[in-house]
């Protein structure tokens, strides 16, 4: 299977112009470089450490907001399947923006869902935000995705665009593929050193596409795009509605040793220098997250970084977006209680191995790790990072 995509990847490689920028050890300009340090500086490291200084006070160093849960895909292992919801109004986004800044939160991810089902409407909002100093974060499958909305959003100043590829060509419930984007795909990887954005492949790793990491992986890095990656993990709660428990692709026994052969090539390319979100310790902590043998570790969700639903109210994290508990909302303000919470996490942790959380726990472990952090946004092999 993996020769076969890495094959199929090739040919169509073939058919196409090569990429614009090259020069593996050195894909960016100096400075598409320096600008995303220090816009990483401003908005990461900045907020975290006047966080250290006021430890009483509820102060997250990134947020996700929900703007829509609805997703014009059915990938099988996600929440999202087949929700038809209003979305997040745009008073409600606007307000939470307007919260997020006066608790010094610099970073707006957005989350979904699809945040492209309205295009518009992320539009306006990336200006809004990009007018109040935020670094912004856009996740998308990439399928609505086209030319003039990838100029549009590069202009309302996205900082990241987290694109969601799975696969080289797509399989039965893992729709998300490299082949229905690919024309898009480029365009986008072009106008990175335009717009002085960054670009993520975000590859969740399943039952089905073990064999495809490979091949998208060494694609991003021609492309001089990062990559970010997941273990497909069932959901901790039930969601409504949630139908593909036995049909998500999970990984289970069968699948241990291709998944651990296709980690200690990752690593070894992370030693390399290829630009990647996880950290070592992460890819590494997979191996024994999908043997269940994963003790239970200090994620930070509900201190340092948060979520919020589409009508502005707030959890710890997007494992816990269906729990009925009360964390507070936009207009009344949080109610994270921390004892509690990490009284919680003993329980839901070992089960979970959160991406985002695991690099802010991570991350946040020294100031020579958070400044490794910040040189990561170079997209270079800085300070024994990549
Ligand atoms: C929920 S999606 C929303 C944004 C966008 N639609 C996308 O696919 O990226 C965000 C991320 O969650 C990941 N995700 C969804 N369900 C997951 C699961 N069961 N286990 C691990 N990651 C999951 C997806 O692969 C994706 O990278
Ligand atoms: S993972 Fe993303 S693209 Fe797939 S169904 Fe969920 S929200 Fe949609
Ligand atoms: S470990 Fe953290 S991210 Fe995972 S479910 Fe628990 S609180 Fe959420």
């Amino acid at each position: 299977m993996e020769t076969s995509q890495t094959s199929k990847l090739a040919d169509s490689r073939s058919k196409r112009k090569p990429p614009a920028q090259r020069s593996q050890t050195d894909p960016h300009g100096k400075g598409y470089q320096l600008k995303n340090i220090s816009r990483a500086y401003k908005s990461w490291l900045l907020p975290y450490i006047k966080s250290r200084f006021r430890p009483g006070a509820f102060r997250p160093v990134l947020s996700f907001l929900f703007t829509d849960i609805n997703c014009n895909l059915s990938c099988h292992y996600c929440y999202s399947k087949g929700k038809k919801i209003p979305g997040m109004t745009m008073e409600v986004a606007k307000d939470a923006v307007d919260w997020l800044e006066s608790v010094g939160c610099k970073v707006l991810a957005y989350m979904g869902g699809e945040p492209l089902v309205r295009k518009d409407f992320i539009i306006e909002l990336t200006r809004y935000a990009k007018e109040k100093g935020f670094f912004i974060y856009l996740p998308t499958n990439g399928i609505l995705m086209d030319k003039a909305f990838i100029d549009e959003i590069g202009k309302a100043g996205v900082a990241a665009i987290n694109l969601a590829v799975d696969s080289v060509e797509g399989y039965d419930g893992i729709p998300k593929a490299l082949c229905r984007i690919q024309s898009n795909f480029e365009y986008l990887a072009q106008q990175q050193q335009k717009y002085g954005y960054l670009t993520f492949f975000n590859i969740n790793i399943t039952q089905k596409n073990i064999g495809d990491v490979k091949a998208l992986t060494e694609t991003a890095h021609e492309y001089g795009i990062g990559t970010d990656y997941h273990i497909n993990e069932p959901p901790i709660i039930d969601y409504d509605s949630f139908e593909d428990l036995q049909d998500g692709a999970w990984i289970t026994e069968k699948e241990v040793q291709a998944v651990d052969e296709v980690i200690d090539w990752l690593i070894k390319k992370n030693q390399q220098g290829y630009a990647m979100v996880n950290s070592l310790d992460h890819l590494q902590a997979m191996k024994r997250f999908i043997r269940h043998e994963w003790p239970p570790w200090s994620c930070r969700a509900g201190e340092l970084s948060m979520i919020i639903r589409l009508d502005g109210s707030f959890a710890p994290c997007f494992e816990l977006y269906g729990a009925e508990e009360n964390w507070g909302n936009v207009y009344d303000g949080p109610q994270f209680d921390l004892a509690k919470l990490r009284n919680q996490k003993k329980e839901c942790s070992p089960h979970c191995l959160s991406t985002c959380n695991y690099q802010i726990n991570h991350y946040t472990r020294g100031m020579l790790y958070s400044l490794q952090w910040v040189a990561k946004h170079a997209y270079g092999n800085f300070l024994g990072t990549s």
